[in-house]
């Protein structure tokens, strides 16, 4: 049983991290999270009850704020999740992409390596501040090749680059300080409680509501696709086993062209949840201008952590999508409030060509 401070536990995986480890191991979670637009303290209701939860409303950014929650809560495991995630937004405003995913990781790593230094003996050997990141740094694969933990960084859109400048803080701060760091880069997550704005909820809910389901460009672009609870087993693996100043790749092995992606949604909703006119839901799929900058494919090689870490997934695309829109037709009641008062669907991203 550890004390594990997870920061961005209101957002989509932080909260299937929290509802994990209270559900299935005996840890103690500390969920210190702003409550951005992103984040949703309703994701963590099947947990607020217990005794080994407890949460936080701080910004990342403010380091007094951060290090009094440390001293307070005495965490064995830091698992930094906190961040602007929607590269669509990240054309918009990139500035709260620089502040909470660089200054922000800056303040986390700086309160964590003064409470790290204060440790003796095994309390000190033990602690492990694990830093979750992306694929995206890597750039954009072609139709060939994996990423690998041996491929260059490569960043290419405002969010992506703010992510592999975290990376590279996090990197220093093990090389420079001897924090004992990890470092997780993972592919797509899709799964329930997913913020409306990301491609596979927003299709759902689009579907639902007769709207155009806007395909950016062609529809050729690929992700590899992972069930999010499959992601938080991974970064459970990692903080309890993996090797301190090393980074793992965590993949699905699921990759999909967007518009395939689409189309599995809309015919799976055909079948259980069908049109009231009888016609396909493929009907309001419409092909819009694409994202700026718009990266080809991610691919990744989840080869290291299979072997050293013996993780593998549970869910193939095909059961996590049908558990997926199954939960979005039972759970009306957790994204309607959230389209009535955080996003309401439309086009994000276009800032830049405008
Ligand atoms: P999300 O946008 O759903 O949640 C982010 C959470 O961070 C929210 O609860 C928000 O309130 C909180 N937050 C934002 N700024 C904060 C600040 N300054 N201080 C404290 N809390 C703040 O994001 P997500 O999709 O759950 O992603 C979580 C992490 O995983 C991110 O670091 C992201 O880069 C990474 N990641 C995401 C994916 C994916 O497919 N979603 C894939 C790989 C890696
Ligand atoms: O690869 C990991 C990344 O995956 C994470 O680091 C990010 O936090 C996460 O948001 C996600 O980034 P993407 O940009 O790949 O996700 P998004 O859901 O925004 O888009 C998925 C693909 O679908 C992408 O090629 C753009 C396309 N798309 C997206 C939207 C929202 C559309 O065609 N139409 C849309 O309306």
């Amino acid at each position: 049983m550890a004390r594990i401070l997870v920061t961005g536990g209101a957002g989509f995986i932080g909260s299937a991290l929290v509802r994990h480890l209270i559900a299935d191991t005996d840890h103690a979670v500390l969920n210190v999270d702003a409550l951005t637009y992103a984040g949703n303290l309703s994701s963590l209701e099947p947990v607020a009850q217990s005794n080994r939860y407890r949460f936080a409303r701080a910004d990342i950014c403010d380091r007094d704020a951060v290090a009094r929650l440390i001293a307070e809560f005495r965490p064995e495991v830091i698992t930094h999740l906190a961040a602007e995630s929607h590269v669509d937004r990240s054309i918009d405003g990139p500035a709260d992409f620089i502040q909470t995913n660089l200054v922000g990781t800056f303040s986390m790593l700086a309160a964590a390596l003064d409470y790290w230094r204060g440790l003796e003996g095994a309390e000190k050997d033990a602690f492990r501040f694990h830093h979750i990141s992306t694929d995206e740094v890597f750039g954009a694969l072609g139709d060939d090749g994996f990423f690998t933990e041996e491929t260059a960084y490569d960043p290419r859109s405002p969010y992506s680059a703010s992510k592999a400048g975290s990376d590279h803080l996090v990197s220093a701060w093990h090389h420079t300080y001897g924090l004992p760091v990890l470092i997780t880069n993972c592919s797509n997550n899709y799964g329930p409680y997913h913020f409306p704005e990301k491609l596979i909820p927003l299709m759902i809910i689009k579907c639902l509501s007769g709207e155009a389901l806007p395909v950016y460009g062609k529809g050729t672009n690929v992700r590899d696709w992972l069930y999010v609870d499959d992601h938080v087993r991974a970064l459970t693996a990692v903080f309890e086993r993996g090797v301190p100043g090393e980074s793992y790749m965590v993949g699905g092995r699921s990759e999909r062209t967007n518009l395939a992606v689409v189309e599995t949604i809309c015919d799976t909703l055909d079948r259980i949840r069908p049109r009231a006119d009888g016609q396909s839901y493929r009907e309001q799929i419409s092909f819009v201008a694409d994202r700026p900058g718009h990266d080809f494919r991610y691919a990744i090689d989840a080869s290291k952590l299979e072997r050293e870490l013996g993780w593998r997934p549970q869910e193939s695309f095909e059961t996590g999508i049908a558990k997926t829109i199954r939960w979005y037709l039972d759970n009306e009641s957790w994204w309607r409030p959230i389209l009535e008062r955080n996003y309401s669907g439309e086009r994000l991203g276009l800032k830049a060509t405008a």
